[in-house]
C-alpha cells in the first residue's frame, strides 16, 4: 500500500517536473513559427551569358547598365549611372519634367578600372540637384550617340506623415531564381524604391572574379533600378579581394559602379552613411569595413599583414576608434524622429540568425553598436548574407558586462525587429540548414526565395509583408503591422 501511494507521488511529481520543463521549454527555448512551406528542391544556377535579360542595347555607344540611387540626404537629388562600351561619349544627362521637354542638362564624369585581365566600359556618373519632390522626371542619356530615355519619381518631402513604400531585397545575384524574384518584386505595384541589403552580381565566384557578370548583372537589374533608386549596402561579394591575381583594392569594382551620397551624412566612405527618404531615416552600416583603403594596402605590400591576417581584418575589425564607429556614433543622435518618425537601419551580416549558415559572423559589430541602436529605438534592422528569411520578435542582449552572467536575448520594447531579407536567389542556392529548437527571439522562418516591402502608411504605422516567389504578388507568407517605436500615438512622440 505505502509502496502504491510513492508509486503514485513519484508519478504525479514527475508529470509535474515534466508539465514544468515543457513550461520552461515553451518560454525560453522555444520560438515562433519554422514555417511548413517546403520549396521544391531545385539547382540554383546562373542564367546563361547570351540569356536576353542580360542583352546589350542597340545602337552605337547605347548606354547600358542604367541606375539611378539617391544623390543627397533629403532626397532632392539624384545620381544617374550608366556605362558606355565603344567609346566614353557624353557623360551629360538631359531632363524635365514632360517627356518631350527635356530642357534641363547636368553634366557628370566618367570612370573606368581594370581587374586583372578585365578592362571596364566608361561608367558615368551624374548627379541632378534641385529637383522638387514628389514629381516625374524623364531623363535622357547617350547624347550625341544612342540616346535612351527613362523616368523616376522623386521622393516626397521629408514628413511626419508621408506615405511610402520601399522595397527589400538582397543577394540577388543572377541566377534563374533571380529574375523570378525580380520579376515578382516588378509585379509588385506598391514599392517606390528598393533597400537592398548587399550582394549584388556574385562575379567573385567566377574565376577571375570574371568582371563581365558585373557587366551582366547591372544590364539584368536596369529594368527596374533605372526608373526607381535603389540605396545600395555593401556585402561580403563586393570586397573583390583578390591578391592572388594582384588584385588588392577591396570594392574596386563595386566603388566604381554604384556610387552613394556618402559625403551628405558626413561619412569618410561609401559603405556607411544615411539619408532621410520621406517619413524615413535611413542609416546604411558596412559589415565588411573598418578602417582605410590606404591603410590595408600600405600593410599588404609593405608585408606587415599576411592575405589571411587581412582577411580577418576586413571581417572583424568593426571595433571602437575606427571611422565607422565615429561616424554613427555622432550620427544617431542627429536622427529627429518629429521629422522623419521611421528609423531603419540596413546591413549585409545579420546580428540574430538561427540558421547554420554564417552563424554569428555579425556578432563583433552587434557587441558595438547594438546598445545605440536600443538608446536610440531603431524601428527595423533588415540584412542578408543569410540565403533564407527570417523575423525577429523585439529583443535585446546588451545586459552582459562580463561577470553579471546576462547574455540572453531579451524581450525589448526599445529594440528593433530584425529581418534577414538575403533570399533573392542567387547561385549559391538556399540557406535550409536551421539551429533546432527554433530561438526564443525568432518568430518566423523560412528557406525560400523572395522579397519584402515596408509600406509606410504615417508616424505610428507601417505594414510590413514578405512574399515568398512561388505566389503571386498578392498572397503574402509573413507580415506584421509595425508600430512606431518613438510615435506610439499621433500625439505623443516618447523619444
Ligand atoms: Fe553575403
Amino acid at each position: 500500500m505505502a509502496r502504491g501511494v510513492e508509486g503514485k507521488m513519484r508519478l504525479g511529481l514527475g508529470v509535474m517536473l515534466s508539465a514544468v520543463l515543457a513550461a520552461g521549454l515553451a518560454g525560453f527555448c522555444q520560438g515562433g513559427v519554422t514555417s511548413s512551406f517546403v520549396r521544391k528542391a531545385e539547382k540554383t544556377a546562373d542564367m546563361p551569358i547570351d540569356s536576353d535579360v542580360f542583352a546589350v542595347p542597340p545602337g552605337y555607344n547605347a548606354p547600358q547598365q542604367v541606375h539611378i540611387t539617391q544623390g543627397n540626404h533629403e532626397g532632392s537629388a539624384m545620381i544617374i549611372s550608366w556605362v558606355t562600351e565603344d567609346e566614353p561619349g557624353s557623360s551629360d544627362v538631359l531632363y524635365g519634367t514632360h517627356k518631350d521637354k527635356l530642357n534641363n542638362s547636368a553634366t557628370g564624369k566618367h570612370t573606368r578600372y581594370s581587374f586583372f585581365n578585365y578592362t571596364s566600359g566608361y561608367i558615368h556618373h551624374c548627379t541632378l540637384r534641385r529637383l522638387k519632390h514628389d514629381t516625374t522626371y524623364y531623363y535622357a542619356v547617350g547624347i550625341d550617340h544612342t540616346v535612351r530615355t527613362f523616368w523616376f519619381t522623386t521622393p516626397p518631402k521629408v514628413g511626419l506623415d508621408v506615405p511610402y513604400t520601399f522595397g527589400l531585397i538582397g543577394d540577388l545575384g543572377q541566377s534563374y531564381d533571380s529574375n523570378i524574384t525580380l520579376s515578382h518584386y516588378e509585379s509588385n505595384p506598391k514599392a517606390q524604391a528598393v533597400l537592398f541589403v548587399g550582394d549584388l552580381s556574385y562575379a567573385d565566384n567566377y574565376p577571375n572574379h570574371d568582371n563581365a557578370r558585373w557587366d551582366t548583372w547591372g544590364r539584368f537589374v536596369e529594368r527596374s533600378a533605372a526608373y526607381q533608386p535603389w540605396i545600395w549596402t555593401a556585402g561580403n561579394h563586393e570586397i573583390d579581394f583578390a591578391p592572388e591575381i594582384g588584385e588588392i583594392q577591396p570594392f574596386k569594382p563595386f566603388r566604381h559602379r554604384y556610387h552613394v551620397p556618402y559625403k551628405a551624412s558626413g561619412s569618410t566612405a561609401p559603405f556607411w552613411y544615411s539619408i532621410k527618404h520621406g517619413s524615413a531615416y535611413i542609416i546604411v552600416l558596412a559589415s565588411y569595413s573598418a578602417y582605410g583603403m590606404k591603410l590595408r594596402r600600405l600593410l599588404f605590400q609593405r608585408n606587415i599583414a599576411t592575405d589571411d591576417e587581412l582577411q580577418l581584418n576586413l571581417l572583424s575589425f568593426t571595433g571602437k576608434y575606427t571611422p565607422q564607429y565615429k561616424w554613427l556614433e555622432e550620427e544617431l543622435p542627429k536622427v529627429d524622429r518629429s521629422e522623419t518618425p521611421w528609423l531603419i537601419v540596413l546591413m549585409h551580416s545579420p546580428w540574430y540568425n538561427s540558421y547554420n549558415y554564417h552563424y554569428m559572423e555579425g556578432e563583433t559589430m552587434r557587441v558595438m553598436y547594438e546598445p545605440w541602436l536600443v538608446q536610440h529605438k531603431v524601428d527595423a534592422v533588415f540584412a542578408g548574407h543569410v540565403h533564407a528569411y527570417e523575423r525577429s520578435h523585439r529583443i535585446s542582449n546588451i545586459a552582459y558586462n562580463i561577470v553579471n552572467g546576462k547574455c540572453q536575448p531579451v524581450e525589448d520594447e526599445s529594440a528593433p525587429v530584425y529581418i534577414t531579407i538575403g533570399d533573392g536567389g542567387n547561385l549559391e542556392g538556399l540557406a535550409t540548414n536551421m539551429t533546432e529548437p527554433q530561438p526564443s527571439y525568432s518568430a518566423f522562418r523560412e528557406a525560400s526565395f523572395g522579397h519584402a516591402i515596408f509600406e509606410i502608411k504615417n508616424r505610428t504605422h507601417a505594414y510590413y509583408a514578405w512574399h515568398r516567389n512561388q505566389d503571386g504578388y498578392s498572397r503574402v507568407a509573413d507580415s506584421m503591422w509595425f508600430h512606431n517605436r518613438c510615435w506610439r500615438s499621433p500625439n505623443e512622440n516618447q523619444c
